[in-house]
């Protein structure tokens, strides 16, 4: 897929152009409000690359056996995420980590739990064809998509072009830049509407950049540092003891050519990727925005709620031999771990971000 790569060095100096102008600032860790969403060169938006890109969002018929589609996973309607612990899987299989939400996943630079995508069009393809997720051939795809008429006009009237995989993920890509939040509360309060949070907000917001040490890893605009940190979050029960997930450990380190993957005895998080024994456990961090719909939290789910999440970081959470220096114990009493909780909610939108789901096109001979 050389052309990918070449999409994604594209973005990739977009985001090291915005990167270097942080440094230019001073570098410093601090709360900043949303900007708009960068748009690589290459892959610009339209209305139409957008409908055709939610069109395929939608299309169950993306999956090998036609019944599992990207908004399965990535529901709308449970934050853009699924709603429970562990993901959905392909039928017969069954998933080692949980969904994250694709609300906002337009501006991460590190994609996937362990960062191992740089770029929507590059992280993209990848469910398509991972036997967990949709199971799908690639060169198969491209045959059922252009049986079906409205794809073979869309993909000629966007791109002048056939179907082909690396125009399907510009589409989908398209699309999901465009499921992003509007500023709140927080927006309005940095750019100087003092009366945009509650006193609580305010004195959980002190307590996020002071003594809880939130933002050594959650700061900018999506109160992420784009990096990636052991914190010692628990390994859940299921991924000890159930067969089929634990397969799916060991070929997933299997095929990321990680040495002896059958050894591989809990989810080491970037190490499978790069190798390294001191990226054991590291994930990377998320974005604190929109958390009121996105439970329940973590690569793996581990934690329900987010009074569980705070009282997982006043622990300085659990025990790891690569736990990150910034992960310190620290106390809070009733009325300040509300004024914390407070804080994090003024992060979501009052509604959940919705889209009308569209029709979905019939093939040539008629059917779905
Ligand atoms: C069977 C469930 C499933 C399906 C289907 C699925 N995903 Fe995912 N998605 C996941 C899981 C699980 C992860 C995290 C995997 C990991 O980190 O190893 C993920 C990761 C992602 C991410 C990265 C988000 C982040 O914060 O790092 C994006 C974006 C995404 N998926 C978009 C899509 C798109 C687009 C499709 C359809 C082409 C799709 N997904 C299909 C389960 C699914
Ligand atoms: C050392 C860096 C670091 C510090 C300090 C830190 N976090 Fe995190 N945070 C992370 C990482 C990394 C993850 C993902 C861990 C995982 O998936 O196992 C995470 C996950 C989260 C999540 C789950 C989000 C989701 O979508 O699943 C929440 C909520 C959260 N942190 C809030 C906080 C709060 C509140 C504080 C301060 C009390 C804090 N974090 C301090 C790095 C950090």
């Amino acid at each position: 897929m050389k052309t990918l790569t070449g999409s994604l060095a594209a973005a990739t100096a977009v985001f090291a152009l915005s990167t270097a102008m942080t440094v230019a600032r001073g570098g410093e860790k601090r709360l900043e409000p949303l900007v708009p969403v960068v748009i690589p060169a290459d892959n610009p938006m339209s209305a139409e690359k957008i409908e055709l890109g939610k069109t395929l969002y939608f299309d169950p018929r993306l999956a090998g056996d036609s019944s599992i589609s990207c908004s399965k996973c990535h529901d709308p309607k449970k934050g853009w995420s699924n709603g429970v612990q562990m993901s959905d899987a392909y039928p017969g299989t069954k998933h080692w980590r949980h969904v994250p939400t694709v609300l906002n996943a337009a501006y991460l630079k590190q994609l996937f739990w362990d960062g191992r995508a740089g770029t929507l069009e590059e992280q993209c393809v990848g469910p398509i064809e991972a036997p967990i997720e949709m199971n799908q051939n690639f060169a198969h795809l491209v045959e059922k998509l252009s049986g079906i008429p409205y794809y073979q006009k869309s993909f000629k009237k966007v791109f002048n072009s056939d179907v082909t995989m690396e125009n399907l993920a510009k589409a989908i890509s398209a699309f999901e830049r465009t499921i992003v939040s509007k500023p709140g509360p927080l927006d309005r309060y940095l750019k100087g509407d003092k009366n945009a949070l509650t006193a609580s907000q305010k004195r959980g917001m002190t307590i996020f950049t002071g003594k809880a040490n939130c933002i050594a890893c959650h700061h900018g605009p999506l109160l992420t540092d784009h990096d990636l940190h052991t914190t010692g979050t628990p390994e859940i029960g299921p991924l000890k003891t159930e067969t089929d997930r634990i397969a799916t450990r060991h070929f997933f380190a299997k095929v990321n050519k990680y040495p002896n993957p059958r050894t591989v005895d809990a989810d080491y998080g970037r190490e499978i990727i790069t190798k390294s024994r001191s990226d054991r456990g590291k994930f990377k961090t998320p974005s604190l925005r929109e958390l009121r719909w996105t439970a329940p939290y973590m690569h793996n789910g581990a934690f329900e709620t987010l009074e569980d999440v705070i009282e997982f970081y006043m622990k300085g959470g659990e025990k790891h031999p690569n736990k990150d220096p910034e992960m310190k114990p620290f106390e809070l009493n009733d009325q300040e771990f509300d004024d914390l909780l407070n804080f994090l909610d003024t992060l979501s939108s009052e509604k959940p971000l919705l889209v009308k789901k569209p029709e979905l096109p019939k093939k040539a001979d008629g059917t779905f």
